[in-house]
């Protein structure tokens, strides 16, 4: 019997999927058909992938080609298969041509005349509605921004506004978008969403505004420094059938994602304690040292670090305390302890004290380790007393990493969904309960 196997991500299954199919099962008796797993598209870059393995699974079962289907999740995989499953020819399409050839040594390679006018990313393209994106501020993150959206389907930035109209027109020039604008309300009137990248104090009355228009939100961390007007703002998105969303980065990204449902499958025990440290130094006359600005250490640093504690915790912490290193005002550095009637957890952040960022969740079976900076995830370990279960985690963490977010947003946006799982509303409420409950000197130590 001749074996064949082929693979593709088969999204939105098409013509040119099918003649393909149909073309690898003549070459032989039986074909093998891969079909990629969504973490390992999301691995090699390819976010906007319409279809779930489930569904693309079940679409390349319908066209009767494939004798046996199997999921790629891995890079090398090919050739653990081709030998795994005694395979005679691998085919694929020729727009692969030449690419497969390392393959020549395990089985016979074979590329397939590709039909040619359509593709997937043709069909995501034309189906795929275009949301008109506006920046609010103009700074260093916003800057990172753009280019992060143009890897996303169905994203167009199209607008900046800054209340200083010369920083717009910069950063309008420098991003070649259509508009800019020093008028709010003017500003809003061009978009379908907006994301907010301004100082922190102003992010309430911005969120508040966009939604009373009829905007979908992206905010950037600090969401607000108030839990009451996070669930007020949450409650008045839900009520209008709008998406708000904080801009966690961290939160979005395949490794920390996968750290997640690794911890919540007990891969570690229950888990007794989580440590999250993030220090970045600041110097001279900046946002981050002007107390007026809602600078320092907790207000930078602590939506993070408490989105990781909030994720693998939960909400319902029962104490919190703060130790602070206080400069002019701001805290350069802050140490603050949560603690759950069953587990404890602690932040470490500095801007004027420097430590380890790392991120160790302790279990009762054996602990996770998420090197500095462990926030740009990409790299993890699973440790167990017996070292030879040791396991090492390796992803990668593309871009400037706000892809992730954007994508995220989008994808809600397109497909009606006002939650999402990979950080709640209730998440985002209970970290700026805490950074309130800091704001307000409630058990707060200063060293
Ligand atoms: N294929 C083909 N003709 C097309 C499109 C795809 O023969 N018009 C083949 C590819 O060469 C590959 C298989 O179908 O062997 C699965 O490809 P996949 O990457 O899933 O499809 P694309 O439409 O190329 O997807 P994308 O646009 O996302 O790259």
């Amino acid at each position: 019997m001749k074996k064949v196997i082929t693979y593709g991500t088969y999204d939105l299954l098409h013509q040119g999927h099918i003649n393909l199919l149909r073309r690898a099962k003549e070459l032989g008796d039986y074909l093998i058909v891969g079909v990629t797993s969504d973490s390992f598209d999301r691995g090699r870059g390819k976010l906007n992938v319409r279809n779930n393995v489930l569904e693309r699974v079940e679409s390349v079962k319908a066209t009767g080609y494939a004798d046996e289907i199997i999921i790629e999740d891995y890079l090398g995989q090919k050739i653990d298969d081709i030998q795994k499953y005694n395979v005679d020819i691998f085919a694929i399409g020729s727009d692969w041509e030449g690419q497969f050839d390392y393959l020549n040594e395990y089985c016979k390679v074979v590329y397939l005349p590709r039909t040619k006018g359509v593709s997937s990313t043709m069909l995501r393209a034309e189906s795929q509605e275009v949301y008109k994106v506006g920046i609010v501020g103009s700074g260093r993150i916003a800057n990172r921004f753009v280019p992060e959206t143009k890897v996303v389907n169905g994203v167009e930035v199209v607008s900046v506004f800054d209340p200083d109209k010369e920083n717009a027109i910069v950063f309008s020039n420098t991003h070649a978008l259509k508009a800019h604008s020093d008028n709010y309300d003017a500003f809003l009137g061009e978009v379908d969403a907006v994301y907010i990248a301004s100082p922190h104090l102003t992010h309430y009355d911005y969120i508040k505004k966009s939604l009373e228009a009829g905007k979908h939100v992206l905010c950037e961390i600090p969401f607000v420094l108030s839990g009451t007007q996070a669930k007020n703002l949450f409650d008045y998105a839900e009520t209008h059938d709008l998406v708000l969303l904080e801009a966690s980065k961290t939160a979005f990204c395949p490794a920390f994602c996968h750290i997640t449902t690794l911890v919540k499958s007990g891969i570690i025990g229950e888990v007794i304690d989580v440590k999250a440290s993030l220090s970045k130094m600041v110097k001279g006359d900046t946002r981050e040292l002007d107390v007026t600005q809602a600078g320092g250490a907790m207000n930078e640093h602590a939506p993070l670090t408490l989105m990781s504690i909030i994720k693998l915790l939960g909400k319902d912490y029962s104490k919190v305390d703060f130790y602070s290193k206080v400069e002019n005002g701001v805290d350069v550095y802050t140490k603050a302890n949560i603690c759950y009637p069953h587990a404890t957890a602690s932040i470490t952040l500095g801007i004027g004290v420097k430590t380890e960022g790392n991120l160790i969740i302790s279990g009762t079976k054996g602990y996770i380790y998420v090197p500095a900076p462990w926030w740009l995830t990409d790299y993890f370990e699973i440790r167990y007393e017996d070292q030879t279960k040791n396991k090492k985690y390796f992803y990668c963490y593309d871009g400037d990493g706000l892809r992730y977010e954007i994508q995220e947003f989008i994808s809600m946006i397109a497909n009606h969904r006002r939650s999402c799982y990979k950080l709640r509303r209730r998440e985002s409420i209970a970290i700026a309960n805490i950074i309130e409950m800091y704001n307000n000197k409630e058990n707060v130590t200063i060293l």
